[in-house]
């Protein structure tokens, strides 16, 4: 193996993800087996961009205004690299870029994260590394979940079985059930919604002064329609065993329309209607613990955005208490982790491996048929 490996190296990386909240960076110094977290700081989507982002990926946008959309958030990447103009510059950076279409299965698997890195690359004269998800689409997975590695080297506990739940837009699961043996065993998939139908409630309600629940408010102060969320737990997503990943295909806009019809033929407030969509969150990932995983975990730890609703943090622990009583909930954040470092990181890591020429994926989790380098590296001439 590469002799670099053993070498404390530089890399950043950053995430924006479904929610459409902003862009997170981490930096991060990495080495074989090793990631540590130096700096983290987040730049919020000027209200402009955010609606073109939305607009395209609910693919309302024609190529020109596409085309313009690419350049101008590779633009925005680029603008907040520098993190308040740090001295310690980064060696390498891995872009996850928007995801502003992700349907791996059917006739035309797809999946397009947008944002164009050759302006990273220019600004800190770096190796960037970007497009992380297509290799393994290639390989006729799933292009997803790519955090699992991370949350194996970071996370994993040897003779316990621990999850770690990313609360993003989308939520996706990492179980990492080590039983016996030098290796755990590893699962990863989406679950479903945690915070995409929230934050669309929140914004509508609010008439667009609001994009989240902040700390679950609004939530607290309604109660869960017990026979709406019997009938959307019935979404055949939930019980569909992995390999599986998903977006708002299924779980923005046409879900959001229905359930809101629902809500309102049966003259539900906007407060019952944000428990019983906070309710869902927590129910279905109770559920594909329950149907896809060996056991519901000892620990899970809970992290992104959603990991600071408090409502929602409780709901979970109660979903999965029904199945498992003396299951223990944490978050990234007590662990050392603060729940926006944990994507970018992941994809610290994953930069850090192509450029190590190491795979990234795990066919087991992604459902590739074999595991292949990620990403694309943009070069650049001459460090500045
Ligand atoms: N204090 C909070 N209270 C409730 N929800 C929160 C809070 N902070 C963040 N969130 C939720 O987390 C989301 C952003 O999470 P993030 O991990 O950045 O998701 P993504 O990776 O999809 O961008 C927000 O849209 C919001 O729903
Ligand atoms: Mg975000």
């Amino acid at each position: 193996m590469n002799a670099g490996v053993r070498k404390w190296i530089r890399v950043l990386g950053i995430m924006s993800g479904t929610s459409m909240d902003g862009v997170d960076y981490a930096l991060c110094a990495i080495r074989e087996g090793e990631v540590r977290l130096l700096d983290l700081w987040h730049a919020e989507f000027p209200a402009g961009l955010r609606r073109r982002l939305h607009a395209a990926a609910r693919s309302e946008l024609r190529t020109y205004p596409l085309a313009q959309l690419h350049h101008d958030l590779g633009r925005f990447y680029a603008r907040h690299a520098r993190g308040g103009g740090r001295k310690t510059r980064p060696h390498w950076i891995g872009v996850h870029g928007q995801t502003v279409y992700h349907q791996p299965d059917g006739r035309h698997p797809a999946t397009w994260q947008m944002g164009e890195p050759a302006y990273l690359a220019e600004a800190l004269r770096a190796p960037v590394v970007s497009n992380f998800r297509v290799a393994d689409l290639a390989a006729g997975g799933q292009g997803a979940p790519l955090a699992t590695l991370f949350h194996r080297v970071v996370f994993a506990a040897p003779g316990q079985h621990r999850a770690v739940n990313n609360l993003g837009g989308i939520s996706n699961v990492t179980s990492m059930d080590w039983r016996k043996g030098r290796e755990p065993r590893v699962l990863a998939f989406d679950t479903g919604p945690a915070n995409v139908l929230i934050d669309m409630a929140a914004r509508h309600y609010s008439r667009g002064r609001m994009d989240m629940d902040r700390d679950g408010a609004w939530a607290s102060r309604g109660r869960a329609a017990e026979w709406l969320l019997e009938r959307w737990l019935r979404h055949p997503y939930f019980r569909r065993p992995p390999p599986k990943s998903t977006g708002r295909e299924l779980f923005g806009e046409p879900f959001w329309t229905r359930a809101h019809a629902e809500a309102q033929a049966a003259r539900l407030g906007a407060a019952d209607l944000l428990a019983t969509l906070t309710a869902l969150t927590a129910r279905s990932i109770a559920l594909n613990y329950r149907w896809h995983l060996r056991q519901i975990p000892d620990e899970v730890i809970l992290t992104g955005g959603g990991a600071e609703n408090p409502v929602l943090r409780e709901e979970i622990r109660r979903a999965l208490a029904i199945f498992r009583p003396d299951v223990r909930v944490r978050t990234g954040t007590q662990m050392g982790w603060p729940s926006s470092s944990i994507e970018p990181a992941a994809f610290a890591l994953l930069a850090w491996r192509r450029m190590m020429g190491l795979p990234g994926n795990l066919p087991a989790t992604t459902g590739a048929r074999r595991a292949v380098l990620l990403g694309q590296v943009s070069e650049c001439s001459g460090r500045a």
